[in-house]
């Protein structure tokens, strides 16, 4: 009898840049931990990695080779990951002052985000947080972060609500286009480890 080979289950590390308690695309990435949880997206594994806590850069922290605390637990936790999702908010037209200063941790050597599979996705005003993104990718170019490039996902939330009060994603269509951006991330970073 013939055992179906299961695909491995990837570690995906999810980094919002927004602290705002209620904020729309921390909404986003819980709604992904809930597709995944649900077994609406099989084989992914999401977690949420905050920045929070994450000082202001300055390479002076850096002694003896060493980060602060809170700078080595989140490279750690980029380097263990097979992906990334970025939840990213757009601001004035680009990336979020957090976003960028976690980005810039753990991007000092060696570079944490080196071929790395990830997605972005937005939750913003006018644009979608289309903006930011086209800003974030270039980012990511320096860094050898390989972004999937469909589907994009950018969202109005000045338009119909798509969150409850707690920021919570309420909208089944919204849901239904974050799991395909999840999948697209899933088989991209299948297709870079060499799995089948
Ligand atoms: C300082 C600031 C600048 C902003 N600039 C933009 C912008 O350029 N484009 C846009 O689409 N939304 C802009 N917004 C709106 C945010 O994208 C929107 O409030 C979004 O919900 C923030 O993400 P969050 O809900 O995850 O906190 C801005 C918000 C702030 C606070």
């Amino acid at each position: 009898m013939e055992v179906a080979a299961s695909k491995p289950v990837l570690q995906v590390a999810a980094i919002c840049g927004s602290l705002r308690k209620a904020s729309f695309n921390r909404g986003l990435i819980r709604g992904a931990i809930q597709l995944c949880e649900s077994g609406a997206v099989d084989g992914l594994w999401i977690e949420h990695i905050s920045i929070d806590a994450l000082p202001f850069l300055n390479t002076d922290l850096e002694v003896g080779g060493e980060f602060p605390a809170a700078v080595e637990a989140f490279r750690r936790s980029i380097r263990a990951s097979d992906a990334v999702l970025i939840a990213c908010p757009e601001y004035n037209y680009s990336i979020s002052g957090p976003l960028k200063n976690a980005m810039d941790w753990a991007s000092r050597p060696p570079n944490a985000w080196a071929a790395k599979p990830a997605a972005i996705v937005s939750a913003g005003g006018g644009y979608g947080g289309k903006l930011a993104q086209q800003h974030l990718r270039q980012v990511g170019v320096f860094l050898d972060l390989h972004f999937i490039n469909k589907p994009e996902f950018t969202l109005n939330v000045f338009q119909s609500p798509k969150f409850d009060e707690e920021g919570n994603l309420i909208d089944e269509e919204t849901k239904e286009k974050l799991k395909q951006v999840l999948l697209a991330l899933q088989s991209f970073a299948l297709k870079m480890k060499g799995s089948p």
